[in-house]
């Protein structure tokens, strides 16, 4: 009885820690950090400023030491790379591969949370044979130092590559890699799997969007509410060109029977600014991008080939890189200006809009009424169009923390309900204008209150 006691109360704590974790960690999250610029802040003060977000993971694409080391004990974790030019040397000499690690790795690490190395960026679409064929021996090389040294598992070894490496990519589930890649890819994978690495690709919806500039095409990159697309390999229906990229990708490594390996998105974003002649870049654009990406990161909703879990994700970029050559918008993908303040806010502030701090419990803000009723989907709506509205509601700085593990309305958790607390809470609070509850034709406005439990819709009476 006492034991059975225990063993429960054990539970309940298990339990509480586990919602707790996953109110809290968003490793999921993570951003580039390029320097292909004159004006960057110190090394310090990007760790502090990282610190102030719920980024907890950065990459670099080199191994500079002092940012490696001025990010020492702050958990974050590290992605450092090799650069095409270094594998040669690492390809071919072991020696040159243990010296890498031992000046790159060994200085720093575990103080300095290094979680992967990748080699070379975007080489299989570089259409350089030689530097291909170096490509895997180099991981391997790296892998056996990292080995030598017991860090084995705990620092993987990857590369990185744009998704010109598919052939196909439309519908998703029709996703195929080029197979003029295919002997190398093989080879590749096998490694990845073996290792238990992540394959790594750069999906921009920012790119699709500029070689197919319709409206209903830029509200299905930027996650926003839109009529969606069909696959018609497996009826699913998509609501976004990122979970469509992801799913093409995820649809190309399982025909080659590597199920197994999981899939990390080392960049993808969308710039502020550009050319005129490129179609996209603004502020707004950029904004809804990132913050719908983050949004839908969080809802752990995941791809439809990739439910219930968010994929690593890198958002390029944390600064703008001044020094980049190349059409304007290369400059402007900054979430960061060099005096660190923010280009436009996308929720990553601990201290504003973000709800994975439990030191500030936020309460739903009841805005003042103008009229009544409460904003809810209308009936006969798909799952997929709610979790789109879901993305867009809380991209748009609206605290959705509610709605996550821990939340008062996070039970049930079902789409609907997430979606109608979602929805409600932008009409709301974007000034409960009957536009304001359109998402598309697809909500409707109610005078029955939807509050439940310890759930309360704001909005209501008069
Ligand atoms: C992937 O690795 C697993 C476990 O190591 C192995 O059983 C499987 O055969 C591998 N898959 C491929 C396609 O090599
Ligand atoms: C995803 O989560 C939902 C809701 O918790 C659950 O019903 C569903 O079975 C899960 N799907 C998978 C593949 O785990």
């Amino acid at each position: 009885m006492a034991m059975l006691r225990r063993n429960s109360i054990f539970f309940v704590l298990a339990a509480f820690l586990q919602l707790f974790h996953l109110a809290t960690s968003q490793s999921f999250i993570g951003v580039n950090y390029g320097q292909v610029a004159d004006n960057l802040p110190p090394p310090s003060a990007t760790a502090n400023l990282l610190q102030s977000t719920s980024i907890e993971k950065v990459r670099l694409y080199g191994a500079d030491p002092a940012i490696i080391k001025a990010l020492a004990n702050t958990g974050i974790g590290i992605v450092i790379g090799a650069s095409n030019g270094d594998a040669a040397s690492l390809a071919s000499d072991p020696n040159a591969a243990q010296q890498w690690i031992n000046s790159n790795v060994l200085p720093f690490y575990p103080a300095s949370n290094i979680i992967l190395i990748t080699v070379g960026n975007e080489v299989i679409t570089s259409t350089d044979d030689t530097l291909m064929s170096q490509l895997l021996p180099a991981m391997q090389n790296l892998q056996n130092a990292l080995n030598s040294v017991s860090l084995g598992g705990k620092i993987k070894v990857s590369t990185v590559h744009s998704m010109g490496i598919l052939s196909q990519s439309d519908p998703p589930s029709s996703g195929m890699f080029n197979p003029a890649y295919t002997s190398t890819l093989n080879g590749l994978l096998g490694f990845l799997n073996a290792t238990g690495s992540p394959f790594a690709i750069n999906p921009y919806p920012f790119f699709a969007y500029q070689s197919d500039p319709r409206p209903e095409t830029l509200a299905f990159c930027l996650f926003q509410p839109n009529s969606g697309r069909v696959d018609s390999g497996t009826n699913i229906q998509y609501m976004n060109m990122f979970d469509a990229q992801l799913d093409a990708i995820r649809s190309a490594l399982n025909s080659l029977g590597f199920n197994g390996v999981e899939i990390l998105v080392a960049e993808t974003g969308w710039p502020y600014n550009g050319d005129g002649n490129e179609f996209g870049p603004s502020v707004d654009n950029a904004k809804a991008f990132n913050g719908n990406l983050i949004a839908h990161l969080r809802s752990m909703v995941g791809t439809p080939l990739m439910p219930n879990q968010s994929v690593d994700t890198y958002i390029f970029a944390l600064y703008d890189e001044d020094l980049k050559p190349g059409p304007a918008s290369e400059r402007f993908f900054g979430l960061y200006k060099p005096d660190l303040t923010m280009t436009y806010d996308v929720g990553l502030s601990k201290s504003s809009q973000n709800p994975a701090t439990p030191t500030t419990p936020t309460t739903p803000v009841t805005p003042a009424p103008k009229a009544g009723g409460w904003c809810v989907p209308s009936s006969g709506v798909s799952d997929a169009q709610l979790q789109t509205n879901i993305d867009y509601a809380c991209g748009q700085g609206i605290d959705c923390s509610q709605i996550q593990p821990g939340g008062a309305c996070y039970e049930p958790n079902t789409v609907a309900s997430h979606a109608a607390y979602a929805m409600n809470l932008l009409y709301q609070t974007a000034g409960r204008n009957p536009w304001n509850c359109d998402f598309s034709h697809t909500a409707t406005l109610t005078s029955n209150n939807p509050s439940y439990n310890g759930c309360t819709y704001p909005g209501g009476s008069t």
